[in-house]
């Protein structure tokens, strides 16, 4: 079959070149696709989030499933409008619908629907400009640090962690008058959780689910854990402290009570579901959902999955999954990303990358374009992950540095130390 994957970064090449092994697969297209989806599949270059344009291409290239990569065509309805199209409504697509993918859209819709369902997170007040002393006092019963989250989807900038009472206060009314434009139009105030944080993904057809292999990304730019937060600079498979007890409570407590939320209140849930966790105690707490898969944990998620993931895609996205467990190697893997120097702040574009066709480990593009000229060269924050497989995750950090180290160009910048806070 057909094939055709939305995005552009390290978690879509992950994706297309998971897919492109299958035997089902035929033509596997990505719009608009990056330099390293180009190598397993046909990109769509001129395709961005255009809905209508990425109608055309289903048609125009016998598309028949559709996979959604990244949170924004989810959030503005992508699936809703398959749904909804004469055209389209026989194609298969992968993704929550609008209403649904406010689970990542929406903090206070995740809080609410947690709390309908049991489902344990962080004691939590909505405030908006009509209750805006409500929040204050919320504030003044809670202990130092005060966690702040703009409603809305803010590009990963919208939760603040802030130690000083006032400097919270202040805030909140910053957010409330508009510091993140509409986003904090609505403020979720949160008790702080203090833990190790780690991720869980999901495959759901609405109504059943299978798990995939979980991971701990590593969001700071510095290493251990310091500097500004990222779109994630590392990741690793399994999580040592991922056991069998905890996969139990993860399941028992979150999993399938958030699989049930979504049969008991019909929500068209058909894809992925990324569960930001927080160990708090003994007890894994839910810290965010996201209604997509995670960027690097997928480059590490993808190389430790042995099954095929077609057609797992397929049936979730018919409501007809029945594949109970995957199958996955016996190393552990770790995925280090290099980065624009200046990244997360601003940084320049356009440079030329060498040496990926020497590293023996897989490299995964994410900000890299191939130019008129054919070279490889720089075009985001995050430019490419190199994914090793090792007996461990520090024989697997190892051999992913060896490599990355192999890699060059002008300003490149990695972390160290991924994987190494869990030896
Ligand atoms: P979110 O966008 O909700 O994932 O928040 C971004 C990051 O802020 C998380 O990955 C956590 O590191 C931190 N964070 C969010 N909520 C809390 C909380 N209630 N307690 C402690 N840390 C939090
Ligand atoms: N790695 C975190 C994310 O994809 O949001």
């Amino acid at each position: 079959m057909n094939i055709l994957i939305l995005g552009n970064g390290g978690r879509e090449h992950a994706l297309a070149w998971k897919l492109s092994q299958s035997p089902l697969c035929d033509d596997l297209y990505i719009a608009p696709g990056n330099a390293g989806t180009q190598l397993v599949g046909k990109n769509l270059p001129q395709i961005s989030n255009n809905f209508d344009e990425i109608k055309q291409a289903v048609v125009d290239h016998h598309i028949e499933l559709v996979i959604v990569g990244p949170e924004a065509p989810l959030v503005e309805g992508v699936v809703d409008f398959f749904l909804q199209d004469e055209t389209l409504k026989n194609v298969d697509i992968l993704g929550p619908d609008q209403y649904a993918s406010q689970l990542e859209g929406s903090k206070s819709f995740a809080k609410d629907f947690m709390a309908r369902h049991n489902i344990p997170t962080a004691k939590y007040i909505e405030v908006t400009q009509d209750n805006v002393e409500e929040g204050l006092a919320f504030l003044q019963s809670m202990q130092s640090p005060y966690v702040l989250k703009a409603d809305g989807l803010a590009a990963g900038k919208g939760v603040l962690i802030i130690d000083d009472v006032q400097e919270a206060e202040a805030e909140l009314k910053n957010m409330l008058n508009g510091k993140f434009g509409a986003a904090s139009s609505k403020v979720v105030i949160e008790e702080f959780l203090d833990g190790i944080e780690f991720s869980v993904f999901v495959l759901v057809d609405g109504e059943r689910y299978v798990i995939l292999p979980e991971a701990k990304d590593y969001k700071r730019i510095g290493e251990g854990d310091t500097g500004l937060n990222t779109g994630g600079m590392g990741s690793v498979s399994p999580v040592p402290f991922y056991d069998e007890v905890l996969r139990e409570k993860v399941i028992s407590k979150i999993v399938e009570p958030t699989v049930n939320g979504f049969k008991k209140e019909s929500m068209h849930y058909r894809g992925f579901v990324f569960l930001g966790l927080i160990m708090v105690g003994q007890d894994p707490m839910v810290i965010e959902y996201n209604c997509r898969m995670g960027d690097p944990e997928t480059q590490s998620v993808m190389v430790r999955m042995k099954s095929d993931l077609l057609p797992l895609c397929l049936s979730a996205s018919r409501g007809e999954l029945k594949q109970e467990s995957i199958d996955l190697i016996d190393e552990a893997v770790c995925t280090v990303v290099a980065v624009s120097g200046g990244y997360p702040g601003s940084y320049e574009k356009g440079k030329t990358i060498s040496g990926t066709s020497d590293v023996d480990e897989m490299v995964f593009f994410a900000g890299a374009i191939t130019d008129d000229e054919d070279n490889i060269v720089t075009s985001g924050g995050r430019v490419l992950a190199v994914t090793a497989k090792g007996s461990d995750i520090e024989e697997a950090r190892q051999k992913a540095l060896k490599s990355i180290d192999k890699i060059e160009f002008e300003g490149i910048n990695y972390r160290k130390d991924i994987g190494k806070d869990l030896l």
